[in-house]
C-alpha cells in the first residue's frame, strides 16, 4: 500500500504550548509511523512580524528540539526549516499569480492581524495563506495535521491547487485537514479568552517548557465559576477546556470521577485544578527536560535540519520541475 503524503508546519514565533501539542504534534507522532511525513519550522512565515535576527536561529532550534522531545522521530520523517527549501518560495510566486486580493483580504486571520498590528499590514501577511499552500503543495500532500484554527487556510490551499490544475493541467491532489483522533481540537486560553497562543497572554498559556511550579500556578488561576446548578448541565467552554486537558493527561478513572462530579453538581473546581496541575506537570516534565538537553546540542540539531532539508528537497524539486513545465517555463 502506498503511503499518504503528510505535511505540516509550526511557526518559530515562541515557545510551543499545549495547543500546539494537542492540535498538531500529537497527530504528527501517530502519523510518522505509517505515512510519508514532511514536518517543518515555518521560519519564513514568522518574518511577517519582523523578529529580531539575533533570536531567529534559537527560535527555530527550539521548535525542532521541542518537537523531537514531544515524540517526533527525525529518522522517520523529514524535519526541516522552510527557508532551506528554495522550491517553496518559487511555488509561492507561481501561486500568487492565481490568488486574488479580494479573497485574501477576507481571510479571518488576516483581518485579526490588521486589527492587532495596524502599522505593519505587509504583503507577506496578506499572502500568508499562499505561502502555506506552497508549503503543502510542494510535496503534493493529501493530509495536513493542523488545529482547528488553520482549517480556512487549508480550504484556500485546495482552491489554489484546483485553480492551478484547471489552468495548467493536473498536478496537485487536494490537501485535507487530518486528525488521528478525529476531533476538531482547539485548546482555549486558560482565562477563557480565545485560543491558547504562543505570543498572547502568557499567564494563561501552558508551555512545553514550563516548570512544575509554573504549571501549578497557571492552572490554579484558570477561569472557573460557581459550578453547575442543575444536573447534567452543558459545560461552558472554559470548563470544557479543563476537561479536554484532564481527559488527555489523567487516567480514565480520574477523568470519569470529575465528569460524574460535574454532572451531579458536587464538583470542587479547586480539587479538579490540583489534579489537573499534577497530571500536566507529569506530562510536560519529560518533554521539557529532553528539549532543554537537545537545545544544548546544536550540532545534532544542525545535522537533523540538514538531513531533513535533503529529504524535503528531493520531493520539492520534482514538483517544481513539473510545475515549470506545465506553466511553459521550459526553455533549454
Ligand atoms: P502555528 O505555529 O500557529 O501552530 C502550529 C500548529 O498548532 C496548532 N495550534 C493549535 N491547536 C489547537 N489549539 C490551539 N490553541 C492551537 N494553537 C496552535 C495549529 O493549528 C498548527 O497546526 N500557519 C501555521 C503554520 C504553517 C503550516 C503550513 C501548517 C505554515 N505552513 C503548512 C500546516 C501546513 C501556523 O501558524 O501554525
Amino acid at each position: 500500500m502506498s503511503r499518504a503524503i503528510v505535511v505540516s508546519g509550526i511557526r518559530s514565533t515562541g515557545n510551543l504550548h499545549l495547543g500546539n501539542y494537542f492540535g498538531a504534534i500529537q497527530n504528527y507522532v501517530v502519523m510518522q509511523e505509517e505515512q510519508e511525513c514532511y514536518f517543518f519550522v515555518a521560519d519564513y512565515h514568522s518574518l511577517t512580524t519582523h523578529p529580531d535576527p539575533k533570536s531567529l536561529k534559537a527560535n527555530v532550534f527550539r521548535v525542532v528540539a521541542e518537537n523531537i522531545a514531544a515524540g517526533l522521530d527525525p529518522d522517520k520523517v523529514a524535519l526541516y526549516a522552510q527557508s532551506d527549501i528554495p522550491e517553496i518560495p518559487e511555488l509561492y510566486l507561481m501561486l500568487n499569480m492565481m490568488a486574488y486580493k479580494g479573497e485574501l483580504e477576507k481571510v479571518p486571520t488576516f483581518k485579526d492581524k490588521v486589527r492587532q498590528q495596524p502599522d505593519n499590514v505587509n504583503a507577506g501577511l496578506l499572502t500568508y495563506p499562499v505561502l502555506m499552500a506552497a508549503d503543502i503543495l510542494i510535496h503534493k500532500a493529501v493530509k495536513v495535521p493542523v488545529g482547528k484554527d488553520q482549517e480556512q487556510h487549508l480550504e484556500m490551499a485546495r482552491n489554489f491547487a484546483q485553480r492551478f490544475n484547471t489552468r495548467y493541467g493536473e498536478l496537485f491532489p487536494e490537501p485535507h485537514v487530518y486528525r488521528s483522533n478525529h476531533e476538531t481540537l482547539k485548546i482555549l486560553s486558560l482565562d477563557g479568552n480565545g485560543k491558547m497562543s504562543k505570543s498572547e497572554n502568557e499567564a494563561a498559556t501552558i508551555y512545553l517548557c514550563d516548570d512544575d511550579a509554573t504549571i501549578r500556578k497557571k492552572i490554579m488561576k484558570a477561569k472557573t465559576d460557581a459550578g453547575p446548578q442543575e444536573p447534567n448541565s452543558v459545560m461552558p467552554d472554559y470548563i470544557q477546556n479543563l476537561f479536554v486537558l484532564l481527559n488527555a493527561t489523567a487516567t480514565p478513572e480520574i477523568a470519569a470521577h470529575y465528569l460524574a462530579a460535574y454532572n451531579n453538581c458536587n464538583i470542587r473546581y479547586g480539587d479538579l485544578k490540583k489534579q489537573l496541575a499534577e497530571d500536566l506537570a507529569n506530562f510536560i516534565r519529560p518533554i521539557r527536560e529532553q528539549a532543554t538537553e537537545l537545545q544544548q546540542d546544536e550540532q545534532s540539531i544542525r545535522r537533523i535540519l540538514k538531513t531533513g532539508a535533503e529529504k524535503a528537497r528531493d520531493s520539492a524539486s520534482k514538483t517544481i520541475v513539473e510545475a515549470r513545465k506545465l506553466i511553459g517555463i521550459n526553455y533549454y
